[in-house]
């Protein structure tokens, strides 16, 4: 019996931990773990919207992909970089934890040197601009639905 009050101060606290069931399953930015396979599940516990995600994907102020890959998805656009591979039938090439784990930290699957912007860390490099310090480029939701419209890319 002289357990009992241990076991439930846990209990007591537990109300106050649980306040904020919306953002509990948001796994933050420093917390992203990658495995040999990439990034094994969702960053938001929910799957992504890929028809939002090609919007991230083409706008220049969030994903701006374009700007540096082809993809011939999206060919009624204008201007497609070509400092990428073309993103076309890439979800044949990698499932969709690897897809994840380039788009949340290119650096963490090609090379530090890699040119692609880590979209979800906070590991941006020293020449930040201040506004963006402490934030990341793309929300772990903005992330999720970009993944979902890379895993329709197909081609076979
Ligand atoms: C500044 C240029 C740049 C931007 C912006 C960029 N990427 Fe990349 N990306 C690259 C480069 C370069 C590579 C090839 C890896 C390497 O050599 O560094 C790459 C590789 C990839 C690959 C692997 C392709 C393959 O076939 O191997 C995917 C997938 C990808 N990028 C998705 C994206 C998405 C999605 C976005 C936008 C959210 C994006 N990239 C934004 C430069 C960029």
């Amino acid at each position: 019996m002289a357990m009992l009050p241990l076991l439930a101060a846990p209990l007591i606290l537990s109300p106050a931990l649980t306040a904020t069931p919306a953002f509990a399953a948001e796994v933050p930015p420093d917390d992203v773990e990658f495995a040999d396979e990439g990034v094994m599940s969702s960053l938001t516990g929910k799957p992504g919207d890929p028809s939002v995600g090609a919007e991230v994907f083409a706008s220049r102020k969030q994903g701006n992909c374009l700007a540096c890959h082809a993809n011939g998805d999206l060919a009624e656009l204008p201007f497609h970089g070509n400092v990428g591979p073309p993103l076309d039938g890439v979800a044949d090439r990698y499932e969709e934890p690897f897809l994840r784990a380039i788009v949340a930290d290119a650096k963490q699957i090609f090379t530090e040197e890699t040119v692609m912007p880590g979209f979800y860390t906070l590991k941006v490099g020293h020449d930040v601009a201040e506004q963006f310090k402490g934030k990341t480029i793309l929300s772990a939701q903005e992330v999720e639905d970009v993944v979902a419209y890379l895993t329709t890319l197909k081609e076979e």
